[in-house]
């Protein structure tokens, strides 16, 4: 295991979303070092089938390891959903994903047994959140929804937009019938329409946002392998790398809208190869 709390950390997503991941790390451990893989060339990885998805996560973990990563994080909930598990049985170092995160503090925060889920096909008909929270607990019952049309209007830049606000709504209405109080946002993108999200199911619903909850149970993963950086990185200072598999300039014309401090470039790497 690599012993060396200076290191980065590796996270990787099928594309821009797990920026939202990474926004969230650099928020809560601020010293770390983050290298990131976008699989522009092959997303999106929501509705490709679990053998596909695996062998690109696999490859995409070979590369993070030539960038001697101290730490995985797979910020992509389909890639969670459905290659997490192989993965962890083929490495040496600590590797977390999205969903338990995610699946934990829903199951924490439900007050009357019900949550909903949505997210990818991928990821909801991998029913990799309801089997996480109902082995929390047996009694909770779980709603998905699968919400394809949210990735392209996120991507458009319809954050707020009267379109989203239809498709959220045709897509909600049956979960929010169902008497939910607690709803997961399972997909990396959809933190970025959470208020769009908030305002049509009302109030009395919780959102869970499995990134944030992501970046603190690292902070408590790298902590209980003693891996916690005690370096300062010197914040607004540019210290983490990013890395594409197709189209480099527009994955940092939209990192550059989400994450704080600019992305000073991006590199295009030939994922196959790994
Ligand atoms: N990153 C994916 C996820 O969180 C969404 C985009 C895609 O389908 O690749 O599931």
């Amino acid at each position: 295991m690599t012993d060396n709390r200076t290191a980065p950390i590796g996270v990787f997503d099928s594309g821009v979303g797990g920026l939202t991941v990474v926004k969230e790390i650099m928020h809560q451990i601020p010293n770390e070092k983050v290298i990131y893989f976008g699989d522009t060339a092959r997303v999106p990885y929501g509705s490709k089938s679990k053998d596909t998805i695996t062998r690109y996560s696999k490859q995409i973990v070979r590369f993070l390891r030539t960038q001697n990563v101290k730490a995985i994080v797979v910020a992509c909930n389909t890639a969670s959903a459905y290659a997490l598990d192989e993965l962890s049985k083929e490495i040496d170092i600590p590797i977390i994903g999205v969903v338990k995160p995610g699946a934990k503090v829903a199951v924490e925060t439900t007050k009357n047994g019900k949550i909903g889920v949505i997210g990818t096909s991928g990821t909801i008909s991998s029913e990799t959140y309801t089997t996480y929270m109902k082995e929390l607990n047996p009694a909770i019952d779980v709603r998905g929804k699968a919400c394809p049309l949210f990735v392209p209007l996120i991507e458009e830049g319809l954050w707020e937009d009267p379109v989203t606000d239809e498709i959220v709504k045709r897509y909600l209405t049956d979960l929010m019938d169902s008497g939910i109080d607690t709803l997961i946002l399972g997909c990396t993108h959809y933190p970025l329409i959470r208020k769009t999200v908030q305002r049509i199911v009302g109030p009395e619903v919780t959102l869970v946002n499995p990134a944030y909850e992501t970046a603190r149970e690292l902070k408590a993963l790298l902590s209980s392998h003693n891996l916690l950086s005690d370096q300062t990185s010197g914040l607004g200072t540019n210290i983490h790398q990013f890395y594409v598999s197709d189209a480099a300039e527009r994955f940092q014309i939209f990192a550059n809208s989400i994450l704080k401090y600019g992305i000073l470039s991006t590199k295009a790497v030939n994922i196959e190869t790994y």
